[in-house]
This record gives C-alpha cells, sequence and structure tokens, in this order.
C-alpha cells in the first residue's frame, strides 16, 4: 500500500526522546527514511533506528550537537552519504533551564538560546542549502520541507522560563521571516507548536496525581497530549496533504491557547 511519505527521508534533530523520538517514528511510519539525530542519547537512538529498520523502513542515527556548525554540517552529510538528500527536515532540539529570572546564570540563558534558537538556525540553513543544491524530486510539490517544532510558549508568557519562552518566541518570527524568504522557492516552511505532552521535559507536571490536576486545569480537552498526536501533525505538514501550508503555526496543545483561566474570569 503506497504511504503518504514513500520515498522520501526526513532527518529529525533530537531523535532519540521525547517529541522527537514520537516524531521520527510517525514519519517512518508514514514510509520515509529518516535520519535519527541524538546529543547524548546513543543507545535509544541506535535502539530506533535498529527498530524501524526491522519493520523495513530505513533509519540511520547520527550524534551532533545543533548548537555548532562544524557538527551540523556533518550531520548532513552524514544524511547525504547514506540517502543522497533530505526532503523534510524537522527542527526539533530542545532543552530547558529553568530558574526564576533574578537566580537564572548566563549560562543558563545561553545554553537554552544556543541549542533552541541557533540550533534550529543552523540546522534550517543548512537544509534550504540542500534543498537548492538537489533541485526538485518528483516525491513532493515542494522543494523540501522544514517544520520548526515551536511550543504554546512562542505566544504564552511563562514565568519562571524566560529563556525558554524567549527562544520560542524567537522561533516564531524565525519561522516567518524565513518562511517568507523561501516559499518562492517553494520551500515550505512551519511550525508544530505542542502544548503540554507526556516527555520526560515536563514530568514535574504530570506524575503524580496532584501535579496532573494543576495541569489539567491548563487543558479545555481534558488530556495530556502524547507524542504521537505531534508526530500525526509532524506526517500531515511534511506531506503533499499540506502543500498550501506555508508559514504558519499549527497549535497542537489540547487548547491550552484559549486561556481557559478566562472561561469563568476577567
Ligand atoms: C514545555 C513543557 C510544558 C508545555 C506546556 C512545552 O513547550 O517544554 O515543559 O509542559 O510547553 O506548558
Amino acid at each position: 500500500m503506497k504511504k503518504l511519505l514513500d520515498n522520501q527521508v526526513a532527518l529529525i534533530t533530537g531523535a532519540s526522546s521525547g517529541i522527537g523520538y514520537g516524531v521520527a517514528k510517525a514519519l517512518a511510519e508514514a514510509g520515509a527514511a529518516v535520519v535519527l539525530n541524538y546529543h547524548s542519547h546513543a543507545e535509544a537512538a541506535e535502539q530506533l533506528a535498529e527498530e524501524i529498520t526491522r519493520a523495513g523502513g530505513a533509519a540511520i542515527a547520527v550524534q551532533a550537537d545543533v548548537s555548532d556548525p562544524a557538527q551540523v554540517n556533518a550531520m548532513f552529510d552524514a544524511c547525504r552519504a547514506r540517502f543522497d538528500t533530505v526532503d523534510i527536515v524537522v527542527a526539533n532540539s530542545g532543552l530547558q533551564k529553568d530558574s526564576a529570572f533574578a537566580d537564572m546564570t548566563l549560562q543558563d540563558w545561553q545554553t537554552v538560546l544556543a541549542t533552541n534558537l541557533t540550533g534550529q538556525f543552523l540546522t534550517s540553513q543548512a537544509a534550504v542549502r540542500e534543498f537548492r543544491r538537489r533541485g526538485p524530486r518528483p516525491v513532493s510539490k515542494a522543494l523540501g520541507k522544514l517544520i520548526c517544532m515551536s511550543s504554546v510558549h512562542e505566544v504564552i508568557p511563562w514565568a519562571g522560563h524566560v529563556n525558554y519562552a524567549a527562544s520560542k518566541g524567537g522561533i516564531q518570527m524565525f519561522m516567518k521571516s524565513l518562511a517568507q524568504e523561501v516559499a518562492p522557492e517553494r520551500i515550505r516552511v512551519n511550525s508544530i507548536a505542542p502544548g503540554a505532552i507526556r516527555t520526560p521535559i515536563n514530568k514535574d507536571a504530570w506524575d503524580t496525581d496532584a501535579a496532573l490536576e494543576k495541569l489539567l486545569r491548563l487543558i479545555p480537552y481534558g488530556r495530556v497530549g502524547e507524542t504521537d498526536d505531534i508526530g500525526k501533525a509532524a506526517v500531515w505538514l511534511a506531506s503533499d496533504e499540506s502543500d498550501y501550508v506555508v508559514g504558519t503555526t499549527l497549535f497542537v496543545d489540547g487548547g491550552m491557547t484559549l486561556y481557559p483561566g478566562f472561561a469563568d474570569n476577567g
């Protein structure tokens, strides 16, 4: 049976855990060959590559720190060496280093911006260069598809997380400005903005009954998201089913950005 992403190659940064892992799995299930980038969890990335290969797909795991231009270039070289090119790039790597504003160290500020914002800049730049180098392919109407992993915090302010919120606010304008610049070449740039998705990054927010009850007050739809919710959105955004979607942020958040605190207040 024909699959939505057959004969396409996808590179996912930060694919060894959380949302990146779920997105990589979903893209592979949709028929894409996948390059699984990881920073430090080699075992998880290698295991996922093995699992995908055993199921009849194609996958490699590639180590790289996305904040380092040389490592990002080497990651794209590895992708070309194995699969010739790439059609879909998901700039997903991200981290949190939370603290009250007055206590936030410069290091914690810089580390978060380096991965979450500079990492997406470097990954996207290498992607655009590769799409141009390779030229059109019959596998898709677009020359290439780039998906930036944003967050509801590109619009929802977040006390105690100014570094993270600033990085995601930055992604909002980064994505739109880049989308405007490269759309004439038929490169589609979009973002996904997840809400609270059950992953290690926010374990404290859902792993006790009390925390979960508090978190659910922020989610009108009444459940925490799963990585598969984001995986499905990524498959659609990466496929020709969304060919006319350009420069958009797709919120996948159970209604978190509806500001439910206002439902009976204000
Ligand atoms: C953060 C999570 C948080 C969610 C909703 C995400 O971007 O990484 O820690 O639970 O936003 O607030």
